[in-house]
């Protein structure tokens, strides 16, 4: 087990750039196997998520090289060049791996089982499966809708248009994926436009697409390209840095090539509602995507009502809101949140204990919290396996009065790989307990 402890720190001062975004690397992977050609992903995150979805392709005849760290190249082998694997892919922490692989390996002709650690195993797999049956998949999941999913080869599929009843980018991924195998056409609506990367992506590699937000349509039987790829820095991975540097008095940080994707920088609008100071430089596009440096200073906050319209375009910075909620004068309302609690854990449960324990008064609700601003004590805290948790936990050890001992780290390894280095050459006080 990894425990850190994140000690109070003066200001945080740099330049940084974290690490590549964990969305695009694994849709580069799976789109750039399917393509007819080589691809060369560079900014590639080189976290145990998304090699996990590298290593399922390689276990699947996919030839990927790493020539050097944050880059791949990946010998395309084909819409239906794929081989079956000689085991159960093992996806590990990753929600997107498995459900974007549930679509994907629903139209191949050979049958394969999904499987991932325990926090992954305790995810809803329905929303995925019962779409992909209307498809024509046969899907077969553990008591409840949980995985492992054992997925049969050899089925028919036709498209389907279909309302998700939840906001989720990787169930509509997962629909589009299998549409490319079905006969046809295949047309997602969601409840709210969630990230787009699966279509703009099957766009770049020649896929005939039509998408906006909320909505996107394919039909099945052609071909993809190969495409380099450039994956920029994670929005999600930068919101830490954002929200640090905002708290702590005196600090400034540059963050480079952030993507900023409008689905993804929900967490800019509130904060800076919330009263933070926060400038987009350099805006410009990289490999087709919105990039730009960020330029946070530190600026007292205030609590607000997070609007309802900016939750699924932050849906992985809640448990990192809840520690500037926690800075902020006054409360913070969060409503309308309800996947939060079946994400990598119960992310309302684990922020809301955390928060209590280093003295914050917190209030759940099915769908949220609402967060009432004070002092940070000293305290321990348990991240309950979640990288997203044990970071923001971090953060909230460099305001606190006295150090704070965060359990089970280990999993940040899973989305940013040498956080504890990169945040302790801005000036965090965090070490391994
Ligand atoms: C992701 C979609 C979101 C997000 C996850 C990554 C993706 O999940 O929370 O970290 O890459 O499509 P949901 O689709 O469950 O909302």
């Amino acid at each position: 087990m990894t425990d850190w402890i994140s000690a109070p720190a003066g200001p945080l001062r740099g330049e940084l750039r974290v690490p590549g975004d964990k969305s695009i690397s694994h849709r580069a992977i799976m789109l750039a196997a399917l393509a007819a050609g080589t691809t060369r992903i560079k900014g590639f995150l080189e976290g145990e998520d998304t090699i996990a979805t590298a290593r399922a392709f390689a276990g699947m005849g996919v030839r990927i090289e790493a020539l050097q760290s944050s880059e791949r190249i990946v010998h395309g082998v084909g819409l239906y060049g794929l081989h079956e694997p000689d085991a159960a892919v093992d996806c590990g922490n990753a929600g997107t791996g498995l459900r974007l692989l549930a679509g994907l390996l629903a139209g191949q002709q050979f049958d394969s089982t999904l499987t991932g650690d325990e926090s992954l195993s305790r995810r809803p797999m329905r929303r995925v499966i019962d779409p992909l049956a209307r498809m024509g998949a046969k899907i077969y999941a553990r008591e409840g809708g949980l995985p492992p999913l054992q997925i049969c080869g050899k089925r028919t599929l036709c498209g389907i248009d279909y309302a998700l009843p939840v906001a989720s980018a990787q169930v509509k991924s997962a629909i589009l994926l299998a549409g490319l195998y079905a006969r046809g056409e295949t047309f997602v609506h969601e409840p709210h436009p969630t990230r787009d990367y699966t279509e703009r992506m099957l766009s770049a590699f020649g896929w005939p697409m039509e998408f906006g937000a909320g909505w996107a349509k394919l039909s099945g039987g052609h071909r993809m390209r190969a495409t380099d790829i450039v994956v920029p820095a994670d929005f999600s991975s930068a919101a830490f840095f954002l929200v640090a540097a905002t708290v702590v008095p005196d600090s400034e940080l540059l963050l480079r090539d952030v993507g900023v994707n409008p689905r993804r920088t929900g967490l800019l609008h509130v904060l800076r509602a919330m009263g933070a100071d926060i400038r987009a430089t350099n805006a410009r596009e990289s490999g087709g995507e919105p990039v730009a440096d960020l330029i946070v200073r530190h600026a007292p906050l205030h609590g607000i009502d997070v609007p309802i319209e900016h939750v699924a375009d932050m849906i992985d910075e809640f448990p990192i809101l809840f520690i500037a909620a926690a800075a902020a004068q006054g409360s913070t309302r969060v409503l309308g949140a309800a996947e939060l609690r079946v994400k990598e854990s119960d992310r309302i449960a684990v922020m809301a204990q955390g928060l209590r324990a280093l003295g914050i008064d917190v209030a759940e609700t099915p769908d949220g919290a609402v967060i009432e601003g004070g002092e940070l004590t000293r305290a321990e805290v348990d991240s309950a396996g979640d990288h997203r948790c044990a970071m923001s936990f971090a953060v909230a050890g460099v305001i606190a009065r006295g150090p704070v001992r965060i359990r089970d780290c280990a999993n940040v390894a899973t989305s940013f790989p040498g956080f504890v280095e990169l945040a302790n050459t801005c000036g965090f006080g965090l070490d391994l307990a």
